[in-house]
């Protein structure tokens, strides 16, 4: 029996109860929906798998605990952003805690792993950032849904700026796994299309943060611009890493803003100068962000960052799924209709997604890393769409030229 069946059977058990006579029974408390975080609590994405966590428990908490007339509870793994641990983890979740819904992840290897477990047992999935191209193109599903973005996005973007600003030659560094690949090959594709060159591709296992070999062999290219794929903790080590070589007198950093989203203060004056491109930037200033970003700060005392935005709209695609089925996640093809077809009220503007999305016409916003930090340009794009592209508006703020410091 599944929990609607239960459900109606409950109701239909105490109605006979009262006509023949005896008290009926307390309505029985209908059931919660399960939702499992799997996402990183410990390692070097820690902070933005906690960052994910408060997002989505405030979205819910707005909602009085409940999403589609359910209330929500929680169970949460570690996933240790550890892709060889990730199959039993999820497991833990699907077959040991028999979730209703899994939210995860940060890390793409572990994010792959999670969408093949949740096809394999048709379990409903909101990746709240994990980028791998395939979650949201061949590995998608009726079941699986992402509230984040694809790792070629921002990165496309960025090799569209540095070509525009005249570079010719870069280096490109990252961590040797799907979401380090995929960013610089989305930075190289768009690079290269503008006229550039990509000459060097250096790279480092995944959390390294050994990069004095690696700096030293970009000295010794001497290109004209970096764009490097890190975040988190390693974000950290590296930009400063970067300025204490003195690199960024001579080379800029460029990057997607995972390179600075949640690391900034950490980093200091060592970002000073870097350019970044996101889909959210906390200088908005649109009434749903501020609004956001003071609730936020006052339930965590913390800022919030793009993660935290993540997780946000992960619960709202959640609640619009929910709402669609009267909470029944059962049924997954009307589940994913409503959600489909929702303009969702997300910090970073509204949004829409559409089903097996890779690639796709969003606005992304480069930023400046200046003493007085500002936007530099953001601009809706249109990105060659291939099979399986997403789409995403967001509030379009226009600047007259990309990359244009102030
Ligand atoms: C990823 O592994 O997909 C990822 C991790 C951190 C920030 C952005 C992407």
């Amino acid at each position: 029996m599944n929990r609607r069946n239960l459900l109606l059977g409950t109701a239909l058990c105490a109605g006979t109860a009262a006509l023949i006579g005896f008290a009926a029974p307390a309505p029985a408390q209908s059931p919660k929906i399960k939702v499992g975080f799997m996402l990183p609590y410990t390692g070097t994405y820690a902070a933005l798998g906690n960052a994910i966590e408060n997002g989505f428990r405030l979205y819910v908490d707005e909602q009085g605990g409940k999403l589609g007339g359910r209330e929500i509870e929680y169970v949460k793994v570690d996933d240790e952003s550890e892709p060889s641990k990730a199959t039993d983890n999820v497991n833990k979740l699907i077959k040991r805690d028999n979730v209703d819904v899994l939210v995860g992840t940060v890390h793409s290897g572990v994010a792959l792993a999670m969408a093949k477990a949740a096809k394999d047992s048709n379990t409903i999935l909101i990746v709240p950032n994990g980028g791998a191209d395939a979650i949201t193109g061949p590995m998608c599903g009726v079941n699986i849904f992402r509230s984040s973005f694809s790792n070629w996005q921002p990165a496309y973007a960025m090799g569209e700026v540095a070509a525009k600003k005249g570079a010719k030659k870069a280096v490109t560094i990252t961590w040797n796994y799907a979401a380090g690949t995929e960013s610089t090959n989305g930075f190289k594709e768009a690079f290269e299309k503008g006229g550039g060159s990509v000459v060097k591709a250096l790279n480092l296992p995944f959390p390294g943060v050994e990069f004095q070999a690696l700096l030293t062999e970009i000295a010794a290219t001497k290109p004209d611009v970096v764009y490097a794929f890190f975040a988190g903790g390693g974000a950290v080590k590296f930009v400063k890493d970067y300025a204490g070589a003195g690199l960024n007198r001579s080379i800029p950093l460029y990057g997607p803003g995972f390179l600075t989203d949640g690391t900034l203060d950490a980093q200091g004056d060592a970002a000073q100068g870097m350019f970044t491109t996101l889909h959210y930037a906390d200088g908005l200033n649109t009434p749903r962000d501020n609004a956001f970003r003071l609730a936020y700060a006052k339930t965590y005392k913390l800022q919030p960052d793009v993660y935290a935005v993540q997780g946000y709209d992960a619960a709202q695609m959640l609640g619009i799924g929910l709402k669609a089925v009267n909470g029944d996640v059962t049924k997954k093809p009307e589940f994913a209709a409503a959600i489909e077809k929702a303009k969702i009220d997300s910090p970073r503007g509204r949004s829409r997604s559409a089903r097996r999305t890779t690639r796709c016409r969003t606005s992304i916003c480069a930023r400046w890393w200046g003493k007085r930090t500002s936007w530099t340009g953001s601009r809706s794009r249109r990105s060659p769409i291939r099979p399986g592209a997403a789409r995403a508006d967001l509030p379009h703020r226009s600047f007259p030229l990309w990359g244009k410091e102030r």
